[in-house]
């Protein structure tokens, strides 16, 4: 049988985005448009996903759901108790980007795929939108933090029992410069055979 090869594409220049791919600290406005938001969500979709169940959903906040996010988490911190300084803090915290996307990992009983694939299938849509965000031209940073895992933020946002946050992605202009991405002196020190 003849080999099956992958669709051809520029492999040096996809090579070359996925070695320097870089996380942006800072971000400014502006941040991706509708129309970009689209092509993302669609990259978000092509997620390898064991049964094709999509166990994720995607909250995006920009303008004033910025506002109305940070001060759920503000909210949320105080409900939690947390210090002082992490609940005046908090409604800062998703000034930080244009545009910030909570992805929710909704894994269900499925007799074939367990939940914790769903739950990693869930996550990597985090990636797929930051990658696909950066061949836009934009800059992102994948968060997490206490309220990921907060049952009181989970309410403040409307998630239902099992659905989990698996990032907060930040996105937007880079403020600054890209830092050369580090690259291991060899990268077989990760690898071992089996
Ligand atoms: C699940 C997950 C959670 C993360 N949470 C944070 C976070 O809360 N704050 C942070 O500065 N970086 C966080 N990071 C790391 C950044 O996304 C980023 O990878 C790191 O700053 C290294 O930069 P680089 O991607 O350019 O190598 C997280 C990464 C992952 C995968």
């Amino acid at each position: 049988m003849a080999a099956i090869k992958a669709p051809p594409v520029d492999h040096n220049a996809a090579l070359e985005f996925l070695l320097n791919r870089r996380s942006s600290h800072q971000l400014m406005g502006p941040g991706p448009g509708d129309e970009e938001l689209a092509l993302m969500l669609q990259v978000a979709l092509r997620t390898p996903d064991f049964g094709h169940l999509h166990p994720y959903r995607f909250l995006a906040a920009r303008g004033d759901g910025l506002e109305r996010l940070g001060l759920a988490m503000q909210r949320a911190a105080k409900a939690a108790g947390k210090p002082e300084k992490i609940v005046a803090r908090a409604p800062g915290m998703p000034q930080r980007a244009p545009l910030v996307i909570v992805v929710v990992a909704t894994p269900r009983s499925d007799k074939i795929v367990p939940e914790s694939d769903q739950l990693l299938c869930a996550a990597c849509t985090v990636l797929m939108l930051q990658l696909a965000a950066r061949s836009l031209g934009y800059g992102g940073i994948w968060r997490s933090g206490w309220m990921m895992y907060d049952q009181g933020f989970h309410r403040e946002l409307g998630l239902v029992e099992r659905e989990q946050i698996v990032g907060f992605l930040y996105l937007g202009t880079p403020a600054a410069a890209d830092e050369e991405a580090p690259q291991p002196a060899n990268p077989f020190d990760y690898l071992s055979w089996i």
